[in-house]
């Protein structure tokens, strides 16, 4: 597919590609008609005034009309290309609601995906083509770049913070997978492949794979491995001492400080992190921090298992927890576990 070593302009494999590029011959045929013309002119006026000839040389009085004209003239253009390019930035930015969600993490240096039924992969991703794919992406060490030219997309991958990207692949094929950012020794080796396959393709590459946890199933085990449900969930005889997460995702929320945040995976990651940070209003800063005991994929999964958790069972019930779970929560007062086999809503919702 782009195989072909020496490429002069990647292949355009999204839907945004097309966009990006009309953007960009654009600005390209404005920079090359303007260039042109300064150029005919130096070398126009250089013949014209050269020595030997014989021309007016009164110095040349400024001409207002003129000044003008060059001024206001390139505005309406300038104003093309503001708006053209924010119109375009939005619609990056923006991941369409029914995205699949994959999670990604970069590390020195690889490149770490988890589909959203569970599968791990390193290096290569499968998805659909034609269908919306959000990653939500974060760096275990230092700043790394997700850049896949044939989708048009590059976007910084940071230890500490998530960042998203989407895509929509339209053609089936292989793309090659960088990293922008340089990373260290390795960076230039940190590459990968995206396999954008047919719908039916895809859900069997998916099917072949050995059965795995999905994201929120991981994370309710480990929601019940560190007894998160000892301070967050009620019991018959104690009010909870931590707020309660079912229905949470999304939501504002009042801090002790007054401010208000919304619980979005920067706020949820941070409360597992660094839980004293921002305290919720109401509740006493007794949560210790998991810093360190949780690596990012634990953070991912357990965002997971808290979105999927059912708002109307507030009581602190876990969909999640125990579906395949060890006996690691063994002490923990028993969840309340739907029928065996019971999945929660995926890792953003997808339905593979
Ligand atoms: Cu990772 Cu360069």
């Amino acid at each position: 597919m782009n195989d072909a070593d020496l490429q002069l302009f990647p292949e355009a494999a999204s839907t945004i590609a097309p966009r990006i590029d009309a953007l960009f011959w654009f600005i390209t045929g404005i920079t090359v008609v303007l260039s042109l013309a300064i150029a005919v002119m130096v070398v126009f006026l250089a013949i014209r005034y050269r020595r030997k000839n014989d021309v007016d040389r009164t110095p040349y009085l400024p001409n207002k009309k003129l000044e003008m004209a060059w001024l206001i003239g390139p505005l309406p253009i300038l104003l093309v290309i503001f708006f053209w390019s924010a119109q375009l930035f939005f619609e990056i930015r923006r991941a369409p609601h029914d995205s699949m969600q994959v999670a990604v993490v970069g590390r020195q240096w690889m490149w770490k995906f988890q589909q959203p039924t569970g599968r791990r992969e390193i290096d290569v991703l499968h998805v659909p083509v034609n269908r919306p794919v959000q990653l939500t992406m974060i760096s275990q060490d230092v700043i790394h770049s997700f850049y896949v030219p044939a989708f048009r997309i590059k976007q910084d991958v940071l230890p500490g913070t998530y960042t998203t990207a989407w895509f929509e692949a339209d053609k089936v094929g292989t793309y090659h997978l960088f990293c922008a950012e340089y990373c260290g020794t390795s960076h230039s080796r940190m590459v990968g492949k995206i396999v954008v396959m047919s719908q039916a393709d895809y859900e069997n590459w998916l099917a072949g794979g050995k059965a795995q946890e999905m994201p929120a199933v991981a994370g309710g085990r480990l929601f019940e491995q560190y007894r998160c449900g000892s301070c967050h969930m009620a019991t018959e005889t104690q009010p909870a001492r931590a707020p309660s997460l079912a229905g949470l995702f999304g939501k504002p929320v009042r801090l002790a400080d007054g401010r208000t945040a919304t619980a979005d995976q920067e706020y949820l990651r941070e409360s597992i992190l660094r839980p004293n940070d921002k305290i919720v209003a109401g509740y006493q800063p007794l949560m210790p921090t998991f810093q360190g005991q949780i690596d990012e994929e634990g953070v991912l999964q357990l965002i997971a298992y808290i979105k999927s958790l059912d708002p109307a069972s507030s009581t602190g019930a876990h969909p999640a927890a125990g579906a395949t779970g060890t006996a690691a929560g063994a002490g923990s007062p028993p969840p309340a576990v739907g029928p065996s086999g019971t999945t929660p809503s995926t890792f953003g919702g997808s339905k593979p």
